[in-house]
Formats: structure tokens, sequence, C-alpha cells
């Protein structure tokens, strides 16, 4: 049979290279994101009890009334911020699939979308499959800090999306106040819709305030934010998330979801409302993975790796411009190989692979995991 792939340059992800390598040499996997520990006991016996009770055929499209409810809390609780849950927040089946259903519903063909590399390896592809072209502004390191004039400069008649991400995957950067309110600026009286992936909302340390784009006005008027349950109870095989938009953007983001996912998995969206009812369940996330940062980075303190600490998610760039001189991807490999620790070169996440000699980790690992992969990389 003769066909034309949609996507003819997509490459297979680097997580599931960089995983496979992992396996087939025996190496300590810091590369995927996601826990080698369990989630909460609490939560598995919720889902148990949800399907013992029944609950198990469809949801209803929007996903359980209650628990948009408890997502409609959370963002007043949190934020001062209100959604209707009647039709402005959906369950989704992880952030991917609110990224897509998003993307899908309002970018077209020759649309442009603005997208900050390194960025998270599904808006591209998403944005190409539905004829848009994907404009990039590149972070650069150390700072990985937005320029703002570029962003204006890439603005134009075609502009429909800007796609932004903190805290920020690979990177482990936060956006600031001042971050949101000149993107608000930038939007301000156009048509471009802004999408906020927020799913490491609740993974943000040192004191920072995580500036979740429904704090700006304007800006919440014209944007979907996604979330992922996944990352916030560390259970991201179970796939249920949720994205925010008004209401006029949900009806639209509605249509793609009823014909690809229609509804998803009900004993476990049974289970979140009651989980959700005690705020501890997110507010100590913060803490836990600091915890973890900081045991990882004092544990290397010592290393030739070079690093500014991650203010966010459970990532962190390590700079190995002083150890090699190869390119991010070898390097990686190698270490994988010859060291027994698997990492993600970043520079897949960048416009032209440019490459930046860092590599991400994932320290979302048991303390003992994090300290056998502290003892390889000081002896690098
Ligand atoms: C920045 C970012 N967005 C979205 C996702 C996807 O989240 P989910 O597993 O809920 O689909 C991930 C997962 O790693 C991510 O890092």
């Amino acid at each position: 049979m003769q066909h034309t792939s949609k996507l003819p340059n997509l490459e297979t992800s680097i997580f599931s290279v960089m995983s496979d390598l992992a396996r087939t040499h025996n190496a300590l996997n810091l590369s995927q994101g996601f826990p080698n520990f369990k989630g909460d006991q609490k939560l598995i016996d919720l889902v148990c009890k949800a399907m013992n009770d029944g609950y198990n055929h469809y949801a209803p499209m929007l996903g359980v009334l209650k628990l948009r409810e408890a997502i409609a809390s959370k963002y007043d609780f949190l934020y001062g911020s209100s959604y209707n849950p009647e039709n402005e927040i959906i369950i989704t089946s992880g952030a991917t699939q609110a990224i897509s259903s998003a993307i899908t519903a309002f970018v077209k063909p020759n649309d442009e979308v603005i997208v900050f590399r390194p960025a998270y390896d599904c808006y591209i592809p998403t944005i190409e499959l539905n004829g848009g072209k994907a404009i990039s502004v590149q972070l650069n390191t150390p700072d990985f800090k937005v320029d703002w004039q570029e962003v204006k400069q890439k603005i134009n008649s075609k502009t429909k999306m800007i796609i932004i991400n903190t805290p920020h995957n690979p990177s482990g950067t936060v956006f600031s106040d001042e971050d949101m309110l000149q993107l608000q600026e930038l939007t301000r009286n156009t048509n471009i819709v802004v999408l906020s992936d927020e799913v490491y909302e609740h993974i943000i340390f040192d004191n920072e305030k995580h500036q979740s784009l429904c704090l700006f006005p304007d800006l919440k008027s014209r944007s979907f934010i996604t979330a992922s349950f996944g990352k916030t109870f560390h259970n991201t095989g179970w796939r249920v998330g949720y994205c925010c938009a008004p209401r006029d953007l949900m009806e639209e983001f509605i249509k793609m979801h009823e014909f690809s996912v229609f509804s998803i998995n009900h004993p476990i969206q049974v289970a979140l409302v009651a989980y959700l009812k005690n705020p501890n369940h997110y507010l100590d996330l913060s803490g836990f993975f600091q915890q973890k940062r900081d045991l990882f980075l004092n544990l290397i303190e010592g290393s030739r790796f070079k690093f500014t600490p991650s203010k966010g998610t459970y990532f962190q760039s390590l700079d190995y411009s002083q150890i090699s001189t190869e390119n991010d991807f070898d390097f990686a490999v190698r270490l994988t190989k010859e060291k027994k620790i698997a990492s993600i070169p970043t520079s897949v996440f960048n416009e032209d692979k440019v490459n930046h000699k860092m590599l991400r980790f994932c320290f979302a690992k048991t303390d003992d995991t994090l300290k056998r992969a502290a003892e390889i990389l000081t002896q690098i």
C-alpha cells in the first residue's frame, strides 16, 4: 500500500529513545518525566472503591460535574479566579489531549503559532498536523528569558495562537508576572488565542508564586489553561487532566473532544472528587519536590556539571560544557551506555536542534535513586 505521511519528518520521541536505551544498557533512568515511586494509596483505594461502586460506564462528556466543581473551587481558592464548571471546564485524557484539542479547534492551514523553544514535544506536530506553521522564539541559556521584543516582531495577521509553558519543561524556569503582563499587552485587542500549559503548576520552588494565566483578566479572556492530574498526583499512566477556558473558546474545544475521546475514565474522576477535598494533596507537592531537588543538587555540588537550580517542574538541567565537546545527544547516549545513567539531551526541543550542552535529569525519583545518580555524576 502506498501512502504519504502527514508528518513525514517526525522522529521517534526522545523519551522512547532514551528509555529504551536505558533498559538495554541497564542504566539508571532519569530521562522520562515520571516518578519511580507509588502514588498515594488513599487515591488508589478511592479509585478501587469507585469501580466497586459501579462507576464503570461512560462519564458525562465534559467530565463528572462534581470534579469540574472541585476544579473551579481550586481556581477560586488559589487565584481568586472563576471558571463556570457547567461550561468552562472539561476533563481530558491527560494534558496532551487538552493541548491537542485546543490547537486543533483553532489552528487552520497557514495559521502561525508562536512557540518558545525548547518546547515540550507535542506542540509542534499538532500544529503541523492542522496545516499550521510553528514560529519559534528560542530561549537561551543560562536564564531562558523571553525576549518580548522578538515576540512582538513575530506577531502578524497570521498569528493565531501563542503557546506558553510555566513552570517550563525542560529548563525548570518560571514566567514572572512581568512576563505575563508583556504577553497580555502584546495580545490585547487581537484575535490571538493563548494556550497556557500549566501541568507543573503545583511544583514550584523557593517561594516563587505560580503566575497562572487566569490571574490576568484580559489574557484569561482569550486563553486555554491545560493541566494534568497525572503530574500532580504521581500517576501519569491514568491519563486524566483538564482544560479551562472562557465559554466561547470552550464551545469549539468540545467539538474536537466529542469525536476524538468523547469522555474520560469514570472511576478515576469519581475518586479525584473525594481526593481534592484535602488541598494539602496538591499544596504539599512543592515542598516534597524541593527536598528532592535540594538533595540531588547538594550531592552533585562537587561535580564538573554546572547548574542553576530548577525553579519549578521536576527537572534539573545540567551543563556539561566543562566535561565534553560532544553534542548533547551523543553525550547522553554515551553516558547511558558507559556510565549507566540516562537523561534527555535538550537540543531536541530547540529550533534546528541548537546545542546548549545541557542534559535534563528528572528528580521525581526515590532518594535512593537520586543518591545513586549523584554517585555516578560526581565521577564523570
Ligand atoms: C510541559 C508538559 N506538558 C504536557 C505534558 C503532558 O501531560 P500529560 O501526561 O497529562 O498528558 C507533559 C508531560 O511530560 C509536559 O511535560
